[in-house]
């Protein structure tokens, strides 16, 4: 690209409000433009190439540049590009609906169409409002949500959202949302075995119920893998445990699979094949189109439906691109190449390869946990292994790795000290060894940073 194009596309840039700018020092520097994107990589303006090790923000399932999307987007757009689904409907969404309705564990077969990950969640929690007001329990209101979770960015799912910096300057809902310990047994008290932990966090729940009456309480919602949260695989049995406790005391359970959804853990939904519960209502996004385009659902249980029958009240709830046609095209489109490519086999397939290579990261004296299921990771940075003091600096450690990624060709997501990785599903043997040398390198150059600087020595 001529350079002066680019200059011309940055000052143009300057006028866009990035998600989670910084208005101190926006304008000032330019982000990497990405002009090309292809299988496992994304590319820069002067060509460099980078595997993407995100996959966007968790989304991009099947690869980048898949060309059947877009010719069966391009196909819905000719055919019939839109039409209001407040007042009609299409053959298009009502094929969508159906496929996820077999996709979908138990008895959820009742979808509702939102536009992305948050206005699912969204739909989720408004719509528990809404059932328990119609059933004649208008103070069964409390909603229970977990520390270092997070839902989305309106003014709901950002108050059910547990991490602390995205709270930051806003103001959010307090009367009737609760928030839990994070699930992570790597940060459990030290004399907790991890069944221990895990029997802590089921009788925290039971309490916080015992504490508001059970009748007060709505719902529980959790990410089955905490994601940006980063990636926190809670103990092994505690879904099943919590789900029990929502089952004996009436409460809805509210599965949040925006990420874990469509393959990322290996199987369309992982509720039940990976959790062993089947959810009241699921919710999800993201890699439904892979992110070829915005597009979320809701997955209502039969049963709740079923509740509601008798009431002709309606349920004033809806967005202009509630199943937009384009958007369920690129869907319909990117489940049938889930299916046909055998990518969630390939991802069941793959995970012991992926989690052995990031396991060599533990011979670096800062990575101090390496988390995660399916094709999605976190490698936690600590200043001492025994001590597990999270590595906190001036500038967040995992933004200095995510530097010197970049200078090897590694896009990652960091979070604070996490390094967050959740390629494309269809990462090959070979890239997994190139993204784990890369971060490898570029982990034991950020060490050698931070010991030329003073900021930390290896107290081994
Ligand atoms: C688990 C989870 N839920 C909800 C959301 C919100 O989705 P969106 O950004 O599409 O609104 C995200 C986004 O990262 C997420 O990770």
């Amino acid at each position: 690209m001529k350079n002066d194009y680019i200059s011309e596309i940055y000052e143009k840039d300057k006028l866009v409000l990035h998600p989670y700018e910084n208005f101190n020092d926006r304008g000032t520097y330019n982000r990497k433009l990405i002009t090309k994107s292809d299988n496992i990589y994304l590319y820069d303006e002067n060509g460099n190439k980078f595997i993407d090790g995100p996959g966007g923000m968790w989304c991009n399932n099947i690869g980048h540049g898949n060309r059947e999307i877009g010719e069966a987007v391009k196909n819905q757009i000719e055919k019939m590009d839109y039409c209001s689904p407040f007042s009609e409907s299409t053959e298009i969404s009502a094929e969508l609906a159906s496929v996820l309705a077999d996709l979908s564990p138990g008895d959820l077969n009742t979808i509702f169409f939102t536009s992305d990950g948050s206005t699912a969640n969204e739909t989720a929690l408004r719509f528990v409002m809404f059932y328990n007001n119609i059933l004649g329990k208008p103070n069964k209101k409390h909603i229970i949500t977990r520390d270092k979770a997070y839902h989305g960015s309106t003014y709901l799912t950002g108050s059910i959202t547990g991490k602390d910096r995205e709270k930051n300057n806003f103001d959010f809902e307090k009367n009737f949302i609760h928030h839990l310990s994070s699930p992570l047994p790597y940060r459990r008290p030290k004399d907790q075995t991890p069944e221990q932990f895990c029997d802590f966090l089921v009788k925290e729940f039971e309490n916080k119920i015992e504490e508001l009456g059970s009748e007060n309480v709505a719902a529980f919602i959790a990410e089955p893998i905490l994601a940006s949260g980063g990636c926190i695989v809670p103990p092994e049995g505690y879904y099943k445990k919590i789900y029990d406790v929502c089952k004996r005391n009436e409460i809805i359970f509210i599965a949040d699979e925006v990420v874990t959804g469509f393959g990322r853990l290996g199987h369309f939904f992982s509720s039940e094949k990976v959790f062993g519960v089947v959810p009241d209502i699921i919710t999800c996004a993201k890699g439904i189109t892979s992110g070829y385009l915005p597009l979320g659902a809701v997955l209502f249980s039969d049963k709740l439906i079923s509740d509601l029958k008798h009431d002709s009240s309606l349920f004033f709830h809806g967005y202009t691109y509630s199943g937009h046609p384009a958007c369920c095209a690129a869907a319909l489109k990117n489940i049938e190449i889930l299916k046909r490519d055998k990518i969630l086999e390939h991802v069941r397939e793959i995970e012991p390869y992926f989690f052995d290579k990031l396991n060599t990261l533990y011979e670096l004296p800062i990575v101090g946990d390496i988390r995660g299921k399916g094709l999605m990771a976190g490698i936690e940075c600590v200043i001492n292994k025994d001590s597990k003091e999270a590595l906190v600096l001036d500038k967040a450690i995992g933004s200095r790795i995510d530097e010197e990624s970049i200078k090897l060709g590694l896009i990652i997501r960091p979070l604070y000290h996490i390094c967050v990785l959740s390629p494309a599903l269809i990462i090959t043997k070979s890239q997994i060894d190139d993204l784990t040398e890369k971060l490898y390198l570029a982990i034991s150059n950020t060490i050698d940073q931070l010991q030329k600087e003073g900021l930390w020595s290896n107290q081994k």
